[in-house]
């Protein structure tokens, strides 16, 4: 195919991708709309066919470490335009992108216009020195790229209107919130308990508090910030895996015995339709019941102890040497799913009507509504100055979360 119709093609291609996203109301902002319009997705992600560099759904993966985990990439159009409007951002703005693939960066420089100003900042060289190279022959020259970690933040260009971080966190590290502009706004994926939400937060003096948290997924933070989850091996074997995001809450060997106890099983009565989100159930549990983790079950060693709904994401949780998971059974007439809870251990019917409970209680008092208001406080600030009901605590912060009922705004 010669140039001119390969460019007609991506031109087509990019259209298309950005229909997708208005009509799935992802876009809702001209300006947003435009940009991704105006920039050449493809000349960012040559290594990918054209086809997939415009799927609105698709980030092309371009760094991967020894084992194949991706490091870096450009992600996806749906989520890029999803942080895109979180972020706001206005003509004459100056923001900073943490996480470099190029494309995004000329998003944000169409949106920020002449008069703005745009850093990348990214930790791998090779990355900054890739996205300078397609920066400069797309020309967008005039987006700075700087390589460095930034957990230290990148003071030199603050402060900023704007900062829309690319890599999923863990933490809120002082420098975002230090560079941050009095009234500026952080668009961040954050990790809490193991789940992670595109969060938009506005700051007010030493802290932050959202806008809004939307469901994402993304490459993990690398360098000072990087956070691993702990993995518990129920048994001892491959077969059944509880992911902790913040340390693991028993010995292991104390649910050791669990799996040799019959399963209860709880129903609750709470059901879902089949299109429903319940992003919300998900962060609802994370926050209120202890030991919460995440369980994988290795369906090559499926032994039939354990029987969720989705063998490589239950909502779980740990107390003491009795677990229990969230799973589903289809209603009678097949419209919807019933959310229940098994559990295995000496304390199972205990654990598996506790966490009904909280099903229950999610369907009554937060279903429906607008989702937490997350808040961001610097790490050691005392507690009965913290808003909200429940506190994650990070290295750097006091994540605090509260759910506004149904008819409530956050
Ligand atoms: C999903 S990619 C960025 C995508 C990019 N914004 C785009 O145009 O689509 C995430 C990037 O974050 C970078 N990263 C990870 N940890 C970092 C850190 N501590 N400081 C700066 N960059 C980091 C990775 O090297 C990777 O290139």
């Amino acid at each position: 195919m010669n140039d001119m119709n390969a460019a007609d093609r991506a031109a087509r291609l990019r259209d298309e991708a950005v229909d997708t996203l208005v009509a799935g109301g992802t876009v809702t902002t001209k300006e947003v709309e435009s940009a991704l319009r105006k920039v050449p997705r493809h000349l960012f992600a040559r290594e990918a066919p054209l086809e997939d560099v415009y799927d609105a759904y698709r980030a092309v993966v371009t760094k991967t470490d020894e084992y194949g985990v991706a490091q870096s990439s450009v992600s996806a159009p749906q989520v890029q335009a999803m942080m895109l409007e979180q972020a706001g951002i206005a003509p004459g703005a100056r923001v900073l992108e943490i996480g470099s693939g190029g494309y995004n960066a000329a998003l944000v420089a169409e949106l920020v216009g002449e008069a703005g100003e745009v850093t990348t900042v990214d930790i791998d060289p090779d990355v900054t020195a890739r996205a300078r190279r397609l920066l400069d022959e797309a020309g967008y020259s005039r987006v700075r790229v700087v390589t460095s970690d930034a957990e230290e933040g990148v003071p030199q260009h603050a402060r900023y209107d704007a900062i829309v971080v690319t890599a999923g966190a863990w933490d809120i590290p002082c420098a975002w919130v230090r560079d941050l502009a009095p009234h500026g706004r952080l668009v961040v994926p954050l990790r809490m308990r193991g789940l992670t939400r595109s969060i938009s937060f506005n700051r007010h003096g030493d802290h932050l508090a959202s806008t809004s948290a939307l469901v994402c997924g993304f490459v993990p933070m690398r360098g000072a910030g990087a956070h691993r989850e702990t993995l518990l091996l129920v048994n001892g074997t491959d077969e059944i895996g509880l992911r902790f995001d913040d340390g693991m809450p028993i010995q292991p060997q104390e649910l050791d015995n669990a799996v040799r106890t019959p399963r209860a099983e709880v129903w609750s009565g709470v059901t879902l339709g089949r299109q429903e989100p319940f992003d919300t159930l998900q962060l609802y549990l994370a926050t209120v019941l202890g030991g919460f983790c995440i369980m994988a079950v290795d369906p090559t060693l499926d032994s039939g102890v354990v029987a969720p709904t989705n063998k490589r994401y239950s909502l779980a949780a740990v107390a003491g040497d009795t677990f229990a998971y969230v799973t589903t059974r289809r209603t009678d007439d097949e419209s919807s799913v019933e959310f229940g809870v098994h559990a295995l251990g000496p304390h199972r019917q205990q654990l598996a009507e506790e966490i009904a409970a909280h099903l229950r209680r999610w369907n009554e008092t937060v279903r429906g509504g607008s989702g937490p208001t997350i808040g961001v406080y610097p790490a050691g600030t005392p507690t009965d100055q913290l808003p909200g009901e429940r506190v994650i605590d990070k290295r750097h912060s006091r994540i605090t979360l509260s759910w506004p009922s149904p008819g409530e705004t956050s």
